[in-house]
């Protein structure tokens, strides 16, 4: 085995690699809670990727036989109820996990210097994440897979000058179609899972290039022994390789249990209206996007007046695609001297609370019909959704903070 390695290693540096990544890499030693989710991502980006080949071997991607061929794999195809049920709910289970790592970064600060491009990388992954849900989501071809497909690609449509021209583009075809759909799978099988695995991998690397940040906000790389070893830092692997395994037990415990029992999930996680095929010629009573992008939903139904001779649809697409944009210059609009939010002042904190509540509230409104009252509270919190970043860099400057310790406190 070790001449193995030794002639491996020869001629590929692997124990270098190990070393780098696994080994020798020094993480903080007070890590919690919330840093269990960043190896729950991988665990569930590869369980997406595996049960995934698996549907694509009896799923058949045209106009005619795609909802057949789903029905065929929950009756028929030998455990074929349980791969699209992992798969379904592995998609959920993806956004739950990945929303939880990135407020995990909000709350320690994990986005500012010198980690920007870990964040950056994050966000890329985050918006591969959403294309690679929206292009799966049709392939089911149901009722709501359908309109929810139409009413989305329409809102490209409300670009000025180019708006019919490119939704034209996207769908191949003038309204939703097979042809739509064929594109769609080619996107979701390959091409983005593809692009997604090339991300995290470089977001990894930027992360192990800088070291990880922890729940205390503090440089472990300034406080090191003789040997050169951060004095608050362990080996990743075994330390935190068997750590992470207890995170991984209880999520497919917790997962495990969704679905057996509960892989609708009311209808948060497979749709009603998505039981009957698509039909182009009845639109659903109430369309809405499944849980993870309504509060990008709401924020874009709240827009319903028109500025400057713009029109009100074209502007909620703004505000929708301002409020991704804006997460992506994140680390510069944090001027705190901490990182970490135990260190901030109270503005920091009173200022993260409600932009989860209100990021929370648009997902409610935004999976429920508008009424006058919900318009009105969707047109609030996404102006607080807003002012969360853009007095940012006022209060974190001008707030007091608590002095920050020397070593990481647990
Ligand atoms: C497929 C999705 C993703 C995977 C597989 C993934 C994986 C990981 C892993 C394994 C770590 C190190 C362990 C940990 O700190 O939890 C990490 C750290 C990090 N990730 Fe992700 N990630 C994903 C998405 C995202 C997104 C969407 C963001 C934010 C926009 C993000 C931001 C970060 C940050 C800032 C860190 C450093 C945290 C720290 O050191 O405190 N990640 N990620």
């Amino acid at each position: 085995m070790q001449k193995l390695i030794q002639w491996i290693d020869e001629r590929l540096p692997i124990v270098e690699a190990y070393n780098k990544h696994m080994g020798k890499y020094y993480a903080p030693k007070n890590f919690n809670f919330w840093y269990f989710f960043g190896s729950l991502a991988m665990l569930v980006l590869v369980l997406q990727i595996v049960t995934g080949i698996w549907l694509t071997m009896s799923y058949n991607p045209s106009a005619e036989g795609a909802f057949a061929s789903v029905e065929y794999i929950m009756r028929d195809v030998e455990w074929g109820w349980l791969i699209r049920y992992l798969h379904s709910t592995g998609a959920s289970a993806f956004f739950v996990i990945v929303y939880l790592h990135m407020f995990r970064g909000l709350l320690y600060g994990s986005y500012k210097k010198p980690r920007e491009l870990v964040w950056i990388f994050g966000m890329a992954i985050y918006l591969v994440l959403m294309a690679e849900a929206f292009m799966g989501y049709l392939l089911p071809w149901g009722q709501m897979s359908y309109w929810g497909a139409q009413v989305i690609v329409n809102l490209f449509a409300a670009i000025p000058v180019i708006g019919d021209d490119l939704s034209l583009w996207i769908r191949g075809d003038y309204l939703v179609s097979g042809i739509t759909l064929n594109r769609f799978f080619a996107l979701h099988v390959i091409a983005l899972p593809l692009v997604l695995l090339g991300l995290v991998v470089l977001h990894i690397l930027a992360l192990h290039e800088v070291g990880s940040n922890n729940p205390d906000g503090i440089d472990i790389k300034k406080n090191k022994d003789e040997n050169g070893i951060p004095k608050d830092g362990i080996p990743f692997h075994p330390y935190y390789s068997i750590h992470d395994l207890l995170g991984v037990a209880v999520f497919l415990f917790v997962f495990c249990i969704v679905v057996f029992f509960f892989p609708e999930m009311g209808g948060f996680f497979l749709e009603r209206p998505n039981f009957e095929p698509a039909n182009p010629l009845k639109t659903p009573e109430h369309i809405a996007p499944v849980w993870y992008f309504t509060p990008f939903y709401a924020m874009l139904s709240a827009v319903t007046f028109s500025i400057f001779g713009l029109e009100a649809q074209f502007l909620g697409v703004v505000v929708m695609g301002a409020a991704i944009a804006i997460l992506f210059v994140l680390p510069w609009l944090d001027r705190s001297p901490v990182r970490s939010m135990r260190y901030k002042g109270w503005v920091s904190r009173l200022a993260l609370t409600i932009f989860a509540i209100s990021f929370v509230g648009l997902g409610y409104l935004g999976a429920v019909p508008v009424t006058e009252g919900r318009l009105l509270t969707a047109q609030i919190l996404t102006v607080l959704y807003f002012l969360f970043f853009i007095l940012m860099p006022f209060y974190t400057r001008m707030e007091k903070t608590k002095p920050v310790p020397e070593r990481v406190t647990g």
